[in-house]
């Protein structure tokens, strides 16, 4: 007897197979080939010996040892949200008096993707709108698109989301009818995944007052993703766009310890505005009540005894080699071929790599599986960053990563790629 089908879900629907799914089946997959794609972090440079430190530290005392393997609360381990305020501030170039908010405001969450599910399952109904950069970080589409909500990509350049063209799709929706659906303005405010681009202090200024001015039927929040705000290898880090909110009521800065120490550990946190706390508590407690306690407690012990900040610093200088070699590598195999251009990031974990207009580089294309079965190098196609049907959407991009490979085969697999490219365009 054959079995009856199972009866999925409209959401089930709406969470279509991710990209970033794919790619990490063919990486599987194809374990000789050169990564480009991942947006891993450097295995090598994970904080293992302060880890297992940190453990045996916090374990060392049986009563406390109890506690850190209970549950915890919803918002997250107290010691460790008054550790963040203390964090914040240094990020911020202040004290922590200056931030005018209170541990109350903070969530910790399992990773800033759980914070962004959360975020999203709390504001959109289907068909409401979320307006971000074109390009922008994908998963976070497939996140959007899992809860019905609407994507608007609005033009770029390299200093971000240009705030011209985000007046003009406001005035554009007002006009429509639909600016009672505009719930959200996503921007990674720094060394954007996946473009490497950082938001310039002039905007992130007017970004706020932008949504501020356009809040006209209901609030219209900015979540500002700052996943890389620490990978920085040239430059001063400036104020975030949170910062330029002085009511603290329209921006919601999402931050993670990904990056800068473990995406195993799964630890990140949200500063939010004061009538989302609850909001966000409520979603989180029907969905896990707590992110894991022994996890926060790490990170708390490794901001706490001045750790943490050393780590960053190891993490900025290998990270610096490895773009720099990325860079080097462009210039090398790249500059003669006509029609490509690249960024140049300050930090994060990507070069954008823009090719001629013939060449395409979706999954399907001849460039994607030359490159992968042939030169066995893989990057991410660039047209995944935009929502689908955007007219922004360019077919001609690639993200590639220097984040998990030596500098040695970032430089080959550099070279394979520009291979691949010639051999596409001949
Ligand atoms: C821009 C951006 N935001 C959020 C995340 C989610 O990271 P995590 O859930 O590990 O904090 C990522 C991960 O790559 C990212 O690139």
């Amino acid at each position: 007897m054959s079995l009856p089908e199972i009866s999925f879900s409209v959401r089930r629907q709406q969470a279509a197979e991710q990209s970033i799914a794919y790619l990490m089946k063919q990486g599987l997959e194809n374990r000789d080939v050169i990564s480009l794609a991942a947006g891993f972090v450097d295995e090598v440079t994970l904080p293992v010996s302060l880890v297992r430190e940190s453990i045996a530290d916090i374990l060392t005392d049986d009563a406390v040892g109890h506690g850190v393997l209970q549950y915890g609360t919803t918002a997250g381990f107290g010691p460790l949200r008054d550790n963040l305020l203390t964090h914040l501030a240094r990020l911020e170039n202040g004290s922590t008096s200056d931030l005018n908010v209170t541990s109350n405001e903070i969530v910790v969450t399992s990773g800033s993707q759980q914070l962004l599910q959360h975020l999203s399952d709390a504001l959109f109904d289907p068909g409401d709108i979320c307006l971000v950069a074109a390009p922008t970080y994908f998963v976070f589409l497939g996140t959007l698109n899992g809860v019905g909500a609407r994507t608007i990509a609005v033009d770029t350049d390299e200093n971000g989301m240009r705030m011209d063209a985000l007046e003009a799709e406001l005035a554009r929706l007002e006009e429509a009818g639909d600016l009672n659906r505009v719930k959200m303005i996503y921007l990674v405010s720094s060394f954007e995944n996946p473009s490497g681009v950082t938001l310039a202090d002039d905007r992130r200024k007017q970004v706020v007052e932008i949504a501020k001015r356009w809040s006209k039927q209901h609030r219209i929040l900015i979540l500002e993703d700052a996943a890389y705000r620490e990978l920085r290898y040239e430059g001063e880090d400036g104020p975030s766009i949170w910062s330029y909110d002085e009511t603290r009521q329209h921006v919601i800065l999402a931050q993670t310890f990904s990056k800068s120490f473990s995406p195993g550990i799964r630890v990140a946190y949200g500063v939010l505005p004061r009538d989302l706390v609850s909001a966000i508590h409520d979603v989180k407690g029907n969905f896990d009540f707590g992110s894991p306690n022994l996890n926060q407690r790490i990170v708390s012990h490794a901001l706490q005894s001045g750790k943490y900040e050393q780590h960053v610093a190891g993490l900025q200088s290998s990270y610096r080699v490895k773009r720099d070699a990325m860079l080097a590598a462009a210039d090398e195999f790249f500059s003669d071929i006509p029609g490509t251009s690249w960024l140049r990031p300050n930090g994060g974990l990507y070069v954008w790599m823009t090719l001629p207009d013939e060449v395409e580089t979706g999954f399907e294309s001849p460039l994607f599986q030359h490159a992968s079965k042939k030169e066995k190098v893989m990057y991410v196609p660039g047209e995944i960053a935009y929502p689908k049907g955007s007219p922004l959407r360019k077919r001609t991009q690639m993200r590639l990563s220097f984040g998990v490979e030596t500098p040695e085969q970032i430089h080959e697999g550099m070279r394979r790629l520009s291979e691949a490219v010639r051999h596409v365009m001949s």
